[in-house]
């Protein structure tokens, strides 16, 4: 036994015997997952969050989150004499000053927007596969809430640097609690101490943004990830693979070593980005002034779809009993999202609702096999991309020579007209691609070998596909359509209350239009010669 060898066992052994770790270290060590690339993007959206703990406090060191206004003095020679708040001006320092401070300042913000990124991609590989049904429903909400809280840190991060873009935002955000019915004034002077821009402002979302926020995010993900351990991952359909077993590797070594040198790929790729890509330059856009504003802003892409609806929002007002409503901040600002993230967050349910499926579910679906789910997630990312597009409108304009009103109307007819004809495409090929996947199993895939036939007709030769890809082509379920119940247990006839007329129209729309895949029969006549 080596020197080494000796003191790992000692230390091991000192562990096992005051804690008693050794046992459940052994049992959760060899615990098998199932391997996918997909499997990673939430770890992506994990490491991307250590990333931002360990940047963020090198910042903490250097930023001072106060508002009291001083007169530059510092190195960077353009904006020396103006005057700014002490947040900006450390913010400036930290840039040009502090040793690693721009490469810090610049990794920070990049896996902010690596970290959101992430988080969407996993999202949607979990709704287009179906990974959220149940057990995992409670863990799709918690998502939802990261989400919702990734969100909300991002703007509250990117805000406090106090420069004419964060500065802006901040008045938009105070227009949009502004546009609150009832309470909008007094909570927006509540918030700000008084009337914008006040002086403390900066100093509470300070203590918000490296505190109360990463704290819940951090419990979270850490209930998230727990949820993931006990009710193990889920896994893409394939021989050998049911809805009672788990096929996979071991986490220990393969998921360690895995997992170790992934966080290090996705460090190194942040730190590259930070190094070579510009983000935030606030010294160009310099301090914040009310009076202020410059061409060209534009929030970071997480934000951009609220800024792109609040953008494309017509004049709308109402001014009654002394009162006056901002539809047009209140709808796009406050409803609309309201209505987005609550659907986002009922989805699993509604769709078990829908489908009158209770049962669990531990194998994925493609796709293609859930055309209505795979349809309308293609119809709730292209309204997303209208809005976004619209929040980058100014800078299309300048960058392409377009009109800025042209890119608004495109936007807001846009916003209605292109979700739905995403949801019907979508849909058809959905279809399609389980008419080829039927016609892969029944007749064999294209070889390519065209062949000329006596009669002089040409022929594509078909090769019969193994018993292994036939498996994953056909062991998906096709569930049956809700019927209405026209008649009780007697025979008697009845109505049908409103509540079961929609869910049997969703489930019709659901499932009423499908590629039926081949049956055991055909299955049975292909394995003797007949097809
Ligand atoms: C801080 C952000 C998040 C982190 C760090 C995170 C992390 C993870 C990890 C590491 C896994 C296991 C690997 C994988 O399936 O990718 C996972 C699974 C899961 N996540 Fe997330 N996630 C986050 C956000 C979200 C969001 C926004 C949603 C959806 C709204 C979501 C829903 C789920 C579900 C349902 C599973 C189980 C999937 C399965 O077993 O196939 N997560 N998450």
């Amino acid at each position: 036994m080596t020197t080494g060898q000796r003191i790992g066992g000692n230390l091991a052994n000192f562990v096992d015997e005051r804690t008693g770790a050794g046992r459940a270290l052994k049992k959760n060590l060899n615990k098998v997952f199932p391997d996918h690339w997909s499997f990673m993007l939430g770890e992506v959206a994990m490491y991307s969050f250590v990333i931002l703990l360990l940047s963020g406090t090198f910042l903490t060191f250097f930023f001072i989150p106060s508002q009291e206004e001083i007169i530059y003095q510092g190195n960077y020679a353009p904006l020396s004499g103006l005057s700014m708040s002490q947040a900006y001006a450390s913010t400036v320092d930290m840039s040009f000053d502090v040793r690693g401070g721009m490469l810090m300042r610049q990794v920070h913000h990049w896996s902010a927007l690596i970290f959101l990124a992430a988080m969407v991609v996993h999202m949607m590989r979990v709704f287009f596969t179906g990974a959220y049904r149940k057990p995992r429903e409670l863990n799709w909400v918690l998502g939802v809430g990261l989400l919702t809280l990734g969100i909300v840190e991002g703007f509250l991060g990117y805000s406090l640097p106090d420069d004419l873009l964060s500065g802006t935002g901040i008045r938009i955000a105070e227009a949009i609690i502004q546009a609150i019915p009832l309470v909008g004034t007094y909570v927006a002077f509540f918030l700000f101490g008084g009337g914008f821009p006040g002086t403390i402002f900066i100093s509470r979302i300070y203590t918000i943004h490296v505190l109360l926020v990463p704290g819940i995010i951090l419990a979270l993900i850490t209930a998230h990830v727990l949820l993931v351990w006990f009710q193990k991952h889920t896994q893409y359909p394939g021989p050998g693979r049911t809805e009672k077993n788990v096929v996979g590797f071991p986490l220990l070594p393969v998921y360690m070593a895995k997992a170790g040198g992934f966080f290090f790929i996705v460090f190194g790729i942040t730190t590259f980005l930070g190094a070579v890509a510009s983000i935030n330059p606030i010294w160009l856009y310099g301090p914040y002034n009310p009076s202020q504003i410059s061409a060209g802003s534009q929030p970071d892409w997480y934000m951009g779809w609220l800024d792109g609806l609040v953008r494309m929002a017509p004049n709308w007002e109402t001014h009654a009993f002394g009162h006056t409503v901002s539809w047009n901040i209140l709808i796009p600002g406050l409803i609309v999202p309201g209505i987005m993230f609550t659907g986002l967050a009922l989805w699993p349910f509604i769709e078990s609702w829908v489908t009158g499926d209770k049962r669990e579910h531990h194998l994925l679906e493609r796709p293609r096999n859930a055309p209505t789910r795979t349809a309308v997630g293609a119809m709730a990312l292209t309204f997303t991309m209208v809005t976004l597009i619209n929040g980058g409108n100014d800078l299309l304009a300048t960058h392409f020579g377009l009109s800025i009103n042209q890119i608004m109307w495109f936007s807001r007819i846009g916003v209605f007209v292109l979700p739905p004809i995403a949801y019907f495409v979508t849909k058809r090929i959905c279809l399609g691609l389980q008419h080829k996947d039927r016609d892969t199993v029944l007749h064999g895939r294209e070889s390519g070998r065209l062949v000329m036939l006596p009669s002089g007709e040409f022929i594509e030769v078909h090769e019969p596909i193994d018993q292994y890809a036939r498996y994953s082509l056909t062991n998906h379920e096709q569930p049956e359509v809700v019927e209405l119940q026209l008649e009780d247990a007697h025979g008697v006839a009845r109505p049908g209350s409103v509540k079961e007329k929609i869910r049997a129209r969703l489930s019709r729309g659901m499932y009423g239009e499908q590629v039926q895949k081949p049956t055991e029969k055909d299955l049975l006549e292909l394995e003797d010669g007949h097809h």
